[in-house]
């Protein structure tokens, strides 16, 4: 989500690191041309790669863009390059197919929280596709990351109850949707389906992994440390290659209202006085109130792994993974089999962790590999200024991450990992957003959005990787680990600084090859190496300021060989574009339009839903949707 409304968590007063020089020029290759040279000095060389046998015959197709650039602009509905066609699925609302019980919209809000705990959630955001019948079938499992309580009642918060906090509670969480082509390439979802599920904020899951049981675990409910409540505020996410899906819960702290009087942990964890206002879910659900429930918010920030073949199945707080404000999770494989995910968490000034299994993914699917992400190691990132990394191992015992400094156990280093980091000297990112690891080259990106405090006073200073001061506009950067996915070493750049020259006060802009955008957020490199950056300008800045030319938000294509960067799409009036996924044979893009209509201050007046957008139906409410894109000679998206 963006978060300039929103209380903007803002949680790392440590001093780490202070060592990097400011905007050496070095990492900024693609900003300052001659990429092709300094690719082949410090990245090896790009062209002529082998492709992956997992990429199947697409990989072999190329980076090049074919599409016609889109131009800016304030538009209210989503717009594609000429010869592509878009399809909406799965609105806010529509029932996600569980058999008999199929509740249709209401568009005046008026359906129950029992209702809604049957249909899509609200606010869109991560997503993955599961083949099962090669691309025409397969399951689409996605987020829905937050509500926007004006929208999601009748009369939005003009009253406040318990039935409207279970159903605020019911439209978080995640759907499994069961989706097929037919030979025109139009999509249908299939309702009812055997694979149909709701996961909410009320969902029965189990925490595993060395943090499981852990004393700061334990609650009144739970005195075993190992049973919660659901999972919210699922931003972004990934998908492993043994077929289950990750969700990945984010910005945790807005929900749980803290005390006057907040300890160490709580401060740096975000929970404060104040946080309960913008969900109000600790009116009415005492585990929401800290000074009630004080352990309740550690349960969250986790990483979830969920089957979506099997409904009936347990999702997985995986504790081996860290607790973070996490935004995704991108998996990638070593090359003898172990699984490497890298996440970033979205917050001003935290951290890019690194998770590698202790062992190999076995054959035989979710069942086999149930244990996988219970064992591993796990890093936290140092960018250095000489353009090298180090992973830097979130282990107790090492690195001073020792029992007189509050670490006992892995499991105080897991549930604390921020303050773990910030003792081991990590980079302090601007916001790091989604990660993508390239399959051709292994190279992996991650997007920086923005961070406006960057420089401020009081605030930590510009370094090499976080290089301008009130970074409004963001940054994308990559680094390609020094050998397998597992080591501890990296060489890293940028690959851009975004901006539109035209607007811009910084230094090193305008020579971005083709069009501009600001704060990147989704991402992902797809099967023949085309990388997609989606944007999420906050919607009080939209169109205002450094993003007057900037009124919609947007995805776009890039060829990092190439430098290039071409706008491939707009969405309607107030969204954030988000959620990216493929199929097999990359002729269907899935997205998620994310708040359409979103007014600036992030909540919409019941009475007047349609101020800001009318989009997908014209009439009724907004609402967050699924986009299948195609184009219309049945080729592949982006040639
Ligand atoms: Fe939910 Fe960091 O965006
Ligand atoms: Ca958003
Ligand atoms: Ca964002
Ligand atoms: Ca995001």
């Amino acid at each position: 989500m963006a978060k300039d409304f929103a209380r903007m968590e803002d949680s790392n007063p440590s001093a780490n690191p202070t060592i990097h020089e400011v905007s050496d020029p070095k990492r900024r290759m693609l900003v300052q041309g001659g990429l092709a040279a300094a690719i082949a000095g410090l990245f090896g060389p790009l062209a002529g790669c082998a492709t992956t046998g997992s990429s199947g015959n697409v990989s072999g197709l190329g980076r090049a863009i074919g599409f016609k650039s889109v131009p800016m602009a304030a538009v209210d509905t989503v717009v594609v390059p000429e010869g592509y066609s878009t399809q909406v699925l799965y609105r806010w609302g529509d029932p996600t197919g569980i058999a008999g019980a199929m509740p249709a919209f209401k568009t005046d809000g008026s359906n129950t929280a029992e209702e809604q705990a049957l249909q899509a959630g609200m606010h869109h955001d991560g997503m993955a596709f599961f083949p099962i019948e090669g691309s025409n079938r397969g399951l689409l499992v996605l987020n829905h990351e937050y509500v926007d309580d004006g929208l999601l009642h009748a009369d939005g918060m003009k009253t406040w109850t318990p039935e409207k906090v279970r159903k605020s509670m019911n439209a978080h969480g995640v759907s499994v949707i069961e989706l097929q082509r037919d030979g025109a390439g139009k999509w249908t979802q299939l309702a009812p389906s055997r694979f149909a599920r709701r996961v909410t904020a009320l969902t029965p899951m189990t925490l595993t992994g060395p943090a499981a049981g852990h004393a700061m675990l334990r609650t009144a409910a739970d005195p075993s440390g190992t049973q919660v409540l659901g999972t919210f505020n699922n931003c972004a996410n990934g998908h492993t290659p043994w077929g289950t899906y990750l969700t990945c819960e984010e910005n945790f702290a807005d929900y749980f209202e803290g005390t006057d009087t907040p300890d160490a942990h709580q401060k740096r964890w975000g929970i404060k006085k104040g946080n309960g206002a913008k969900y109000r879910w600790h009116e009415h659900e005492a585990r929401f109130d800290v000074s009630k429930h004080p352990n309740e918010s550690n349960r969250y920030g986790w990483v979830v792994e969920i089957d979506p073949q099997d409904p009936t199945s347990t999702p997985r707080k995986r504790t081996a993974l860290g607790r973070a404000a996490h935004e995704g999770a991108a998996t990638a494989l070593t090359n003898d089999g172990r699984a490497v995910i890298y996440m970033g968490e979205d917050s001003r000034f935290e951290y890019i962790y690194k998770f590698v299994s202790r062992d190999a993914v076995k054959p035989g699917g979710a069942a086999a590999n149930r244990d996988l992400l219970d064992h591993g190691t796990l890093y936290v990132a140092r960018f250095d200024v000489d353009g090298t990394g180090e992973w830097l191992p979130l282990v107790q015992g090492k690195g001073g991450l020792v029992a007189d400094k509050g670490f006992v156990t892995q499991g105080d280093v897991l549930i604390k990992a921020r303050q773990a980091s910030d003792l081991l000297g990590a980079t302090k990112m601007d916001r790091p957003e989604w990660t993508t690891v390239d399959p051709l080259t292994k190279e992996v990106y991650c997007t920086l959005t923005n961070n406006s405090n960057r420089g401020g006073a009081g605030q930590p200073f510009m370094d090499a990787a976080n290089p301008r001061s009130n970074n409004t506009m963001g940054q994308i950067i990559r680094w390609k680990e020094t050998g397998d996915l597992d080591a501890t070493k990296f060489a890293w750049n940028h690959l851009v600084l975004a901006g539109d020259p035209k607007q811009t006060r910084y230094e090193a802009q305008g020579n971005i090859k083709g069009d501009t955008f600001g704060s990147p957020d989704g991402l992902m490199v797809d099967a023949r190496g085309v990388l997609w950056i989606e944007t999420d300008v906050s919607t009080s800045t939209l169109g205002k300021g450094e993003y007057a030319n900037m009124p919609n938000n947007q995805m776009l294509a890039c060829d990092p060989t190439k430098g290039e960067i071409r706008r491939f799409l707009l969405g309607p009036a107030g969204c954030e574009i988000t959620g990216l996924t493929a199929t097999p044979d990359l002729r269907t893009l899935f997205i998620n339009i994310q708040h359409p209509g979103e007014p600036a201050n992030e909540r919409s007046d019941p009475d007047r839903p349609l101020a800001v957008s009318k989009w997908p139906d014209g009439a009724g409410r907004p609402r967050s949707a699924t986009i299948a894109i195609t184009k219309n000679d049945g080729g592949v998206i982006g040639t």
